[in-house]
């Protein structure tokens, strides 16, 4: 099957352009990155017999994603461009047996890098492979702007963000019992943001980076761009609540938090109670 016809490729595509439709991915904000089941590495295999590109340093060590496949989008490339010019605003590319190298098989033209936020991408997928057995396939990153402007209000801890998010919308603790966790403002692309971001990965399937923007963890393309708009509509709400001046300390109570809970049948975070 042609790599543009394979279903992955086109719900990777979808995403973007949706995200793209959010105004989540001004400029080249924004990546995106998918790791290929079996079939589909062997796809991209089978129709492409060898790699286009040569074996390039990560800069990160990712053993347990040794001979894996990620479909990524390009560093400086704009979201905007992953539905029009395909080939090159993002790439499939395939991490070495050690773990610190990849090498593009598919797309990138004209010596296209991944993200800059490879490493963060990488590191998450690796902690996903081992805390979901391999559930997870997608890692999102956008810059949505209430979230970030929520940055600006709360103090960047998990329990700030993840009470602020929960009492806020009913929903919230029904889609992410488990909370969020928080990056304090860190430089952005480098190794010390992805390991900061893979430690909270363990916890949570959301991570807020301050004054930057949200990553988000799932099984799919659906459920990450579901996870990426509960959140930023959560928090918009919780911006313009807050910026009528009347709003309550506390919206949703403790109890009835515990209420939901109990009813739909989920734990929630007993931490952040
Ligand atoms: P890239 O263009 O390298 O993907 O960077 C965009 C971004 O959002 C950095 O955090
Ligand atoms: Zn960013």
């Amino acid at each position: 099957m042609k790599i543009l016809d394979m279903p992955c490729t086109k719900g990777f595509m979808q995403l973007a352009q949706d995200g793209v439709d959010k105004g989540w991915h001004e400029m080249n904000g924004g990546n995106l990155s998918y790791r290929l089941t079996k079939d589909e590495a062997a796809n991209v295999k089978k129709v492409l017999k060898k790699a286009s590109g040569d074996w390039t340093d990560i800069c990160e060590s990712v053993p347990k994603l040794a001979g894996e496949f990620f479909m990524v989008t390009r560093t400086t490339g704009y979201m905007r461009n992953v539905m029009r010019n395909p080939e090159n605003a993002f790439g499939i590319v395939e991490i070495d047996k050690t773990g610190t190298k990849y090498r593009t098989w598919w797309g990138l033209s004209n010596g296209g890098r991944p993200t800059s936020e490879f490493p963060s991408h990488l590191k998450n997928h690796e902690v996903k492979l081992e805390t979901t057995g391999g559930e997870h396939r997608v890692i999102y990153h956008a810059h949505p702007v209430n979230l970030i402007a929520l940055t600006f209000v709360l103090p960047p801890t998990d329990k700030a963000f993840t009470r602020a998010l929960w009492e806020i919308m009913t929903e919230c603790p029904v889609i992410f019992p488990e909370g969020v966790g928080v990056v304090p403002w860190m430089v952005p692309g480098k190794g010390p943001i992805a390991t900061a971001t893979s430690k909270l990965m363990r916890d949570y399937n959301i991570v807020v980076w301050v004054h930057h923007g949200l990553f988000v963890s799932g099984k799919d393309f659906d459920r990450c761009f579901g996870l990426m708009e509960t959140v930023e509509k959560a928090a918009e709400i919780r911006i313009r609540a807050q910026s009528s001046g009347a709003m309550k300390k506390s919206a949703i109570q403790v109890r009835q938090l515990r209420q939901i809970a109990k009813d739909f049948g989920f734990t929630l975070n007993e931490k952040f109670l």
